[in-house]
């Protein structure tokens, strides 16, 4: 089955958990993962889904052993744990991320629809990449909208630094990346 026919199987299954009509594009999958490389450290993904963003991850040069990916749908993490031998996949809420992984991570690559989230997962989500990112680490979140993908009162309470990539015209629907740090 095509990566595409899977997602939007599973997008059928579960529409408010997977939430896009199509997985991410290439473009944005290397906008979301520029600066990354072999030595950039442990590398955590929330929601990798049929796994557009690891494979670029991986492309990098970030080695396997070096990335952790937090799935919920059961069918993508089997089909995550076939295609990506070496990488670690968890079935369990980004939320519990800072249960299963040591702090210390260089980057949080998130495929999440934050936005669409209600605001007490939201800021799980948030805290749990806070709470394992090195202190100069960053979290990657794109968004389709025109605002930032994090409120700003999110973005005040944790005192982070934003930095807005450009908008990825060849993606469904067009997007942009976002880069947040500790302030
Ligand atoms: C919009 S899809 C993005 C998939 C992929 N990153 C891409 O861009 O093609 C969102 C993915 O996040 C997963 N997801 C939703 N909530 C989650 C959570 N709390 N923890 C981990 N994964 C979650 C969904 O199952 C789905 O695979």
């Amino acid at each position: 089955m095509s990566d595409l026919a899977l997602f939007r199987r599973r997008l059928l299954k579960n529409p408010r958990q997977v939430s896009a009509i199509a997985p991410s594009s290439r473009t944005l999958a290397r906008a979301m993962t520029l600066g990354l490389g072999p030595k950039s450290g442990p590398v955590v993904e929330f929601g990798p889904g049929t796994g557009r963003f690891t494979e670029a991850i991986l492309a990098r040069g970030v080695p396997p052993e070096n990335l952790t990916l937090f799935e919920l749908d059961e069918e993508f993490v089997g089909y995550l744990q076939q295609k990506f031998p070496g990488v670690t996949v968890h079935q369990q809420p980004a939320q519990d991320a800072a249960r299963l992984v040591s702090p210390g991570v260089g980057t949080v690559i998130s495929g999440l629809p934050l936005l669409s989230m209600p605001p007490e997962v939201r800021e799980g989500i948030v805290g749990a990449a806070f709470q394992i990112l090195a202190p100069r680490g960053h979290y990657v979140q794109f968004t389709y909208g025109p605002r930032p993908p994090l409120p700003p009162e999110t973005i005040a309470a944790l005192g982070l630094t934003v930095n807005k990539g450009h908008k990825v015209w060849a993606n469904l629907p067009p997007a942009t990346v976002y880069r947040f740090r500790r302030g």
